[in-house]
């Protein structure tokens, strides 16, 4: 199954994406995870990265498809994958389409997280990641264990004025790929992300028919 997880930044793509893939037996391909581990490891694509991440904009089209289309390639994604963060724009969407059309594969479908920007605002500043393993919590909501609790790390792009600007970049860019995906004969599924994330996710698996 090639899926893609579509909502503003914070309406839990990444918690649902770690999921649905266990769930479905499939790989997770996280644009942004991919993007953060390159500028971690200084690689050239993480410091041509860096400047647009920390500024809440999107990376050029150009350093984004060679790591899908690599994704897309490893054997553990022969039987489909789930995205998350891409595509991001009209440009990427058409670009998998023609990726996936190389590949002899196709999209099942799309699935929206509905999520209102108060409550984004919200989530953002609760967030924390532990910088080991990657695993995503909230403060508040899905709290992490005392253990990991001394240790785990707020995003730099989580700052409420950065998540702001992230948010008009999604309506301008990335919102319009709802009415692209609904004008195709693609499901696209509308789910209420602001549910508990149990609920989020059994709702995304009915959707699925799972
Ligand atoms: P990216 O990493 O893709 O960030 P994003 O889309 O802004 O999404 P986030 O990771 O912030 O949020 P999420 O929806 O995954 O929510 P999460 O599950 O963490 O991109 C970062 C940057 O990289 C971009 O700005 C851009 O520069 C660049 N980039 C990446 N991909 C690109 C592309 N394709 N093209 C160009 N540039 C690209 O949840 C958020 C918080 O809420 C967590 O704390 C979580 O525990 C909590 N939470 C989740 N669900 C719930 C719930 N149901 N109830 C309560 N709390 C919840």
């Amino acid at each position: 199954m090639h899926l893609i997880l579509l909502g503003a930044p914070g309406a839990g793509k990444g918690t649902q994406g770690s999921q649905l893939a266990e769930r479905l037996g499939v790989p997770k391909i996280a644009t942004g995870d991919i993007l953060r581990g390159a500028v971690r490891e200084g690689t050239e694509l993480g410091r041509r990265a860096k400047g647009y991440m920390d500024a809440g904009e999107l990376v050029p089209d150009e350093l984004i498809l060679d790591l899908v289309r690599e994704a897309l390639a490893d054997d553990s994604a022969r039987q489909g994958a789930i995205f998350d963060g891409f595509p991001r724009n009209v440009g990427q969407a058409r670009s998998l389409d023609r990726i996936l059309l190389e590949l002899r594969r196709r999209l099942d479908g799309v699935v929206v997280l509905d999520v209102d920007d108060d409550v984004i605002v919200e989530r953002m500043s609760g967030r924390r990641t532990d910088p080991e393993t990657g695993h995503v919590y909230h403060l508040v909501h899905n709290p992490p264990p005392e253990e990991v609790a001394v240790w785990v790390v707020q995003r730099p792009d989580d700052r409420e004025e950065t998540v702001r600007h992230r948010l008009t970049v999604y309506h301008d860019q990335t919102s319009p790929l709802i009415e692209y995906y609904e004008q195709t004969d693609l499901p696209v599924h509308h789910v209420d992300g602001t549910l508990p994330i149990e609920q989020v996710q059994a709702k995304i698996l009915s959707s699925l028919n799972r």
